[in-house]
């Protein structure tokens, strides 16, 4: 199953690829993954339902559907990463920090309908780069129960990101949407290769950063 997924990586738009390297390491620390993972489902969840009200316009046909949706699969997410976490023997902190996520938004234009693109477009990176951090995943974990776990959520992940596309076509033209996904893209890859590296879902490459730090002599 995890071979299937990991070549569906390459049908995501995204503009750099996550090695398996990353991955070995994140999972070296399992744990800490699992509880910086269980956050980032509770943010998606919040996230849906914040954008819930938030469609541009008199009415967008679909958003409040689609967000009720999206924040239902992520609370089930929630719930099934604290599970793990908690017959592992482990316990959630009180206070997450996402500077990976953060950084995006700050990318958020205001005016309500670039404010709903950009929202969408942000959410629709992270579930995509997710989906790919959850492929890498599966595939290098040795532990049969993570292996599993990540190449669950996968598919549940790859359909967030493509509704959320799909609702940024329907409130703004093509071309401004088509425009502003690329930028994102390219905004998206280098605010990822700057983070750095650890047992988190977005974190950055340590292999990478150091081929590409300044040799000191
Ligand atoms: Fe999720
Ligand atoms: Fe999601």
């Amino acid at each position: 199953m995890t071979s299937a997924i990991f070549d569906r990586i390459e049908t995501l738009p995204l503009l750099s690829r996550t090695p398996l390297e990353w991955a070995r390491e994140a999972l070296a620390e399992p744990m800490e993954l699992l509880i910086d993972h269980a956050f980032l489902e509770r943010k998606a969840a919040n996230n849906a339902l914040e954008l819930l009200t938030k469609w541009p316009g008199d009415w967008t046909p679909g958003w409040v559907e689609t967000m009720a949706g999206v924040a239902r699969d992520e609370a089930a997410h929630l719930a099934l990463v604290t599970r793990m976490v908690v017959r592992r023997g482990g316990r959630l902190d009180r206070v997450h920090k996402n500077p990976y996520a953060n950084a995006l938004r700050l990318l958020v234009r205001k005016g309500q309908v670039w404010e709903a693109l950009d929202r969408l477009f942000v959410s629709a990176l992270i579930e995509a780069r997710s989906c790919e951090r959850f492929a890498v995943l599966a595939r290098a974990a040795e532990d049969e129960e993570l292996s599993r776990l990540y190449g669950g959520l996968f598919a549940s992940e790859l359909g967030h990101y493509k509704v959320f596309l799909k609702m940024a076509r329907k409130v703004a033209k093509k071309t401004a949407v088509d425009e502003r996904w690329s930028e994102m893209l390219a905004a998206e890859a280098r605010i990822l290769d700057e983070q750095p590296p650890g047992p988190r879902i977005h974190s950055g490459v340590r292999s990478r950063r150091r081929e590409t730090e300044p040799v000191l002599t």
